[in-house]
C-alpha cells in the first residue's frame, strides 16, 4: 500500500487576533460561478458528510452537499464507502470538540486502510488557531482545513490536494464577499434554512461565535424573497431564518434602511406557508419587530429567546447589554401581542463567579416567563474569550448541581407546554414517518411541539388538522382528523 507523502501547505491560517478586529469596509455581494476545469471532478466518486453543532452548520452543509453534486461527487449514508469525508465542525463548548477530535482518532485507521480518502475538517472548529495546530500535529490523516469563510473554495482545493498530493490549511481570519447562488442540496422538501446574515457583533464574554463567524453582514432582502419565492415553487412549506441575531439584520446596510421587521413584513405576505427565526437576541428586539410578529398567520408562534441568566451581575459579566428588568419587559409586551406564543430560551450556568443566589435568580427569571422549553449548559471555557480567563470559575460538582435543578424546572415547562394542546385540534406540517415507531407519522404544530400522528402517508407534506389524544413531556400524539 502506497504511503502519502505528508507536506502540509499553509495557505491561510486562523488567527484569534484578527479575528476579533473588524475591519470597516463595505459588504461585497458576489455570485457563485463553477470553475469550467472543475466540471466533472467527482465524476465515479463518492463523499460523506458528519454535521456537529447548529442550524448554521446544517445549512452550510447542504452548501457543501451541492458544490460536491454539481461535479459529480454522490452522498454515501455509510463513511467506510466514500472518498471524500467531510466534517464540518462546531466549537461552541469544549465537549462539541472532544467529539470531534473522538471521530478523527476512529478515522485513523481507514486513512491506514485506503490513503486515498481526502478527508477535510470545515466549520467553526477550522477557525481555531489551537484546535488546527492540532490537528495538523496529531492528525495527520486529515488532508483539508478549510474555515467558514471560504467553504464554496472547497472544489478547488480538493483538486489541489488530488494533483499535489499534499495537505492543505486554507482559514481566512476576515470575512470575504456575500456569495450568493452557491449550489444547494437541501435535507428536506418540505421544510427549509434560509439564512438571512452571517456572523456575530455581540461579543458575549463566553462566546466563540464572533470570532470563528467573523462580522455580521445582511443577505440583502431582494435575495432573500427571491430564494424564498422559488422555495414556494418548489413546494417548500416552511422556512426558519437563520442567523446568530437575527434582530440585528440590515443594521449593516448603508444604501438603505430596511431591518428585520421590515424583512418579517415582506415575508408575510408571500405564499410560504410557515416562517420561523433563530437566534433572537433580546437587546435587538423591538417594538417595530413584536409588531411585525404579531401579523401572525404564516409567522409562526413560536420564540426563541435566550436569556442565558436570570441575574444582572452576571449578565453585565457576560456582556449580554441588557437586564432582568428589561428582558422581562419585552417578554410581557411579546406575549401580550402574541398570546398563543411558545417562548424557548437558551441558559448557562456556572458562568464565573455565579453565586449560589445569582443562580437563584435564574430560577425565578425561569419561573416568571413560564419557558416550555430551553437548551441548558454548564459554562465552558473557550480559548480566547474574555471569560476563559476570569478567575472564580465555579466548582464541577457545583455546576452539574445548578443544571440538574435546571432542568428539573425546565421539564416542568416542557409538560405544561405539551398539556395545554391536549384534547384541541392543532394545525400540523407532517414530515414522514415517526423514528420510533414506521406506522406513524411525524410532524410540528405551529408552536414548534413535535407530534406523533396517526394517519396515512399520503399526508406527508400537508398541512393537516390533527386531534391531541396524548401529551407527553417531550411530544405530543395524536391522530389526523378531516
Ligand atoms: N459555554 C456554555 N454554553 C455556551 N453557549 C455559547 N457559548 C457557550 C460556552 N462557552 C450557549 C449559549 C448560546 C448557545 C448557542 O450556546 O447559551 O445561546
Ligand atoms: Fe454553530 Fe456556534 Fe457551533 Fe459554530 S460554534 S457550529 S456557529 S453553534
Amino acid at each position: 500500500m502506497k504511503k502519502k507523502k505528508v507536506n502540509t501547505n499553509i495557505l491561510n491560517s486562523p488567527d484569534r487576533i484578527k479575528e476579533r478586529k473588524r475591519l470597516n469596509k463595505e459588504n461585497v455581494f458576489v455570485d457563485f460561478k463553477l470553475d469550467e476545469s472543475l466540471k466533472d471532478m467527482g465524476k465515479g466518486k463518492s463523499y460523506y458528510i458528519y454535521t456537529y453543532g447548529c442550524q448554521e452548520n446544517e445549512s452550510d452543509s447542504e452548501k457543501i452537499r451541492g458544490l460536491l453534486e454539481s461535479v459529480g461527487y454522490t452522498e454515501k449514508l455509510v463513511l467506510e464507502e466514500a472518498d471524500v469525508l467531510v466534517l464540518n465542525t462546531c466549537a461552541i463548548r469544549k465537549n462539541a470538540e472532544d467529539k470531534v477530535f473522538g471521530e478523527l482518532g476512529r478515522l485513523k485507521q481507514l486513512k491506514r486502510e485506503r490513503p486515498e480518502i481526502v478527508t477535510i475538517v470545515c466549520g467553526c472548529m477550522a477557525q481555531e488557531q489551537d484546535a488546527v495546530n492540532l490537528i495538523t500535529k496529531r492528525y495527520q490523516n486529515v488532508d483539508i482545513v478549510l474555515g467558514t469563510h471560504n467553504i464554496h473554495d472547497i472544489l478547488g482545493l480538493i483538486k489541489k490536494c488530488y494533483d499535489k498530493k499534499e495537505r492543505l490549511v486554507d482559514v481566512l481570519s476576515y470575512e470575504g464577499d456575500i456569495v450568493e447562488n452557491v449550489p444547494m442540496v437541501r435535507q428536506s422538501k418540505i421544510k427549509a434554512w434560509v439564512p438571512i446574515m452571517y456572523g456575530c457583533d455581540e461579543f458575549c464574554t463566553y462566546c466563540i461565535v464572533p470570532y470563528t463567524r467573523g462580522k455580521e453582514r445582511s443577505r440583502l432582502p431582494e435575495n432573500i424573497l427571491k430564494e424564498v419565492n422559488e422555495l414556494v415553487e418548489k413546494g417548500y412549506k416552511e422556512i426558519t431564518l437563520l442567523g446568530q441575531n437575527v434582530n440585528a439584520y440590515g443594521k449593516d446596510f448603508t444604501d438603505r434602511s430596511y431591518d428585520f421587521a421590515d424583512l418579517l413584513t415582506d415575508l408575510h405576505n408571500t405564499k410560504i406557508e410557515r416562517i420561523r427565526f433563530t437566534t433572537s437576541n433580546p437587546k435587538d428586539f423591538d417594538d417595530k419587530q413584536v409588531k411585525a410578529m404579531a401579523l401572525g398567520g404564516n409567522i409562526m408562534p413560536q420564540l426563541h429567546l435566550p436569556v442565558q441568566s436570570g441575574s444582572n451581575e452576571v449578565l453585565k459579566r457576560m456582556n449580554r447589554r441588557y437586564t432582568r428588568e428589561t428582558y422581562l419587559s419585552l417578554v410581557k409586551k411579546i406575549k401580550e401581542a402574541i398570546p398563543n406564543i411558545s417562548l424557548t430560551t437558551d441558559i448557562i450556568v456556572a458562568f464565573p463567579g455565579e453565586t449560589e443566589e445569582q443562580f437563584e435568580e435564574t430560577l425565578s427569571l425561569v419561573k416568571e416567563c413560564d419557558y416550555e422549553g430551553a437548551f441548558t449548559f454548564i459554562y465552558s471555557p473557550r480559548e480566547g474569550t474574555p471569560a476563559a480567563s476570569y478567575t472564580e470559575q465555579v466548582p464541577e460538582d457545583a455546576a452539574h448541581e445548578r443544571l440538574y435543578k435546571l432542568n428539573e424546572l425546565i421539564n416542568e415547562g416542557y409538560k405544561k407546554g405539551s398539556m395545554r394542546f391536549l384534547n384541541t385540534i392543532q394545525k400540523v406540517l407532517i414530515e414522514g414517518e415517526s423514528k420510533n415507531d414506521p406506522n406513524m407519522l411525524m410532524g410540528y404544530n405551529e408552536n414548534g411541539k413535535l407530534i406523533n400522528v396517526k394517519g396515512d402517508k399520503s399526508l406527508i407534506g400537508k398541512i393537516v388538522n390533527v386531534k391531541v389524544t396524548e401529551a407527553k413531556t417531550w411530544s405530543l400524539d395524536g391522530e389526523y382528523v378531516e
